[in-house]
């Protein structure tokens, strides 16, 4: 089976555009082959800043999948899911919220830089201020390792990751935990007992990975342990108690080359998208009526492509001999801007055929996308409720 297990998850706040293709889907369609991979809807996450408009999550929501799965995004690789439909998340974010200290939260950078950016909308909610949070459940309830965000959400990460220490640090030692792992060692047998001890001094001391991977060897060939021993021991090789919530790393995606028609970020919020269902017509209306080098205004005119949007798009799409083609013809007013647009305009068609083919697919058979949601739903479920039965246990909450 797979070593790493990754997690992202997108809120469903638009129709997802190129800019969304060239930067975080292609990077799932590559990490899908692989890891084991969940993908989600984060409509929760959606609802902290549009709780006044729910409407737009529910629409949303299934045109976010049918643009996943047009993309590419293989259901028979990934796991889909929504996360509303496991609601151990919220489970999970409600337990952690005991033990988060406020100041953390109030810490966290994109709560006031949002709160500041978005003037349209109070978010002086409690939702919003535990957006962090429902995040770090999100990744710890299943003790996802890897998770591919970009650079604005690597200070969640960083919070994910202090919260699970302090989780750990709390609930991970059982009383008596030293006394019990003492005794654990003694049922090695002399000779073993004594390597375990030697390592697991050489790792705590010199930090040596090669005595850690050593100890865990013995361990694991150890016949006589009881699971319950086993995992005491393996817990006080590495430090206080048990590990029962997994720190996740960051796994940055690069921002995306791909620029908006004005030249801008392709943002929804800038009007200066193509989306990925665009029809193809729109798609080379919108390339035609691009602006650019504004030092062309008749034809005979030269240009500088470093000025003009258009330059960029043909550093995405374009291979070298036409690239060539158009640093001449521009600087020396060889070709016009449309003739220049063509290839552009083709080879992103070329791209969006076969994104439509499979989107055609999904629209027609949304009975299809509902059956692949409620099995994502389904298998994260199962992942999920396996780490709440350790989460409520080592809170003291399975008492009868
Ligand atoms: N906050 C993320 C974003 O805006 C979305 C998200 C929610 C997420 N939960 C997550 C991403 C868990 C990664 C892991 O992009
Ligand atoms: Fe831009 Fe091409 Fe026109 Fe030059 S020729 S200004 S690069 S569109």
């Amino acid at each position: 089976m797979f070593a790493n297990r990754v997690l992202s998850g997108m809120r469903p706040t638009g129709r997802l555009h190129l800019g969304h293709y060239h930067g975080v889907l292609k990077n799932w369609l590559k990490l899908q082959h692989e890891h084991e991979c969940l993908f989600f809807v984060a409509d929760w996450h959606a609802l902290t800043t549009h709780y006044d408009t729910p409407e737009v999550i529910s629409q949303n929501v299934w045109d976010m999948v049918v643009d996943w799965l047009a993309a590419g995004v293989d259901p028979a690789q990934a796991t889909l899911f929504v996360q509303s439909r496991v609601i151990e998340h919220a489970e999970l974010h409600l337990l952690l919220s005991m033990m988060t200290p406020l100041g953390w939260l109030e810490r966290v950078p994109t709560y006031k830089d949002q709160q500041e950016k978005l003037t349209d909308k109070d978010l002086s909610t409690y939702g919003f201020l535990g957006y962090p949070l429902l995040q770090s459940a999100d990744i710890l309830i299943y003790r996802a390792n890897l998770v591919p965000v970009g650079e604005d959400q690597v200070p969640h990460i960083e919070f994910t990751r202090e919260i699970c220490r302090r989780f750990n640090h709390l609930y991970g030692r059982e009383p008596g935990f030293e006394e019990k792992a003492l005794a654990a060692i003694k049922k090695l047998g002399a000779k073993k007992a004594k390597l375990y001890q030697e390592l697991r001094t050489a790792y705590q001391e010199q930090g040596e990975d090669s005595a850690l991977d050593s100890a865990k060897a013995i361990l694991n060939d150890a016949q006589n342990l009881s699971l319950g021993d086993r995992e005491r021991l393996f817990g006080y090789l590495e430090g206080g108690g048990r590990m029962i919530l997994a720190e996740p790393e960051a796994l940055l995606t690069e921002a995306s080359k791909m620029p908006g028609l004005d030249g801008q970020k392709m943002s929804k919020s800038y009007n200066n998208t193509i989306a990925l269902r665009e029809d193809l017509d729109s798609v080379a209306k919108k390339i035609r009526t691009m602006p650019t080098d504004p030092a062309r205004v008749r034809r005979t005119d030269a240009g500088d492509p470093q000025k003009c949007p258009v330059w960029q798009f043909h550093l995405v799409y374009s291979d070298d001999a036409v690239k060539e083609w158009v640093v001449k013809g521009c600087a020396s007013a060889g070709i016009g801007c449309i003739e220049c647009k063509q290839p552009v305009i083709d080879a992103v068609q070329r791209e969006l055929t076969p994104i439509h083919d499979r989107a055609k697919h999904y629209e027609e058979n949304p009975d299809h996308v509902r059956n692949i949601i409620a099995d994502g739903c389904e298998k994260a479920q199962e992942l999920a409720r396996e780490t709440m039965r350790d989460v409520r246990e080592s809170m003291g909450l399975n008492y009868t």
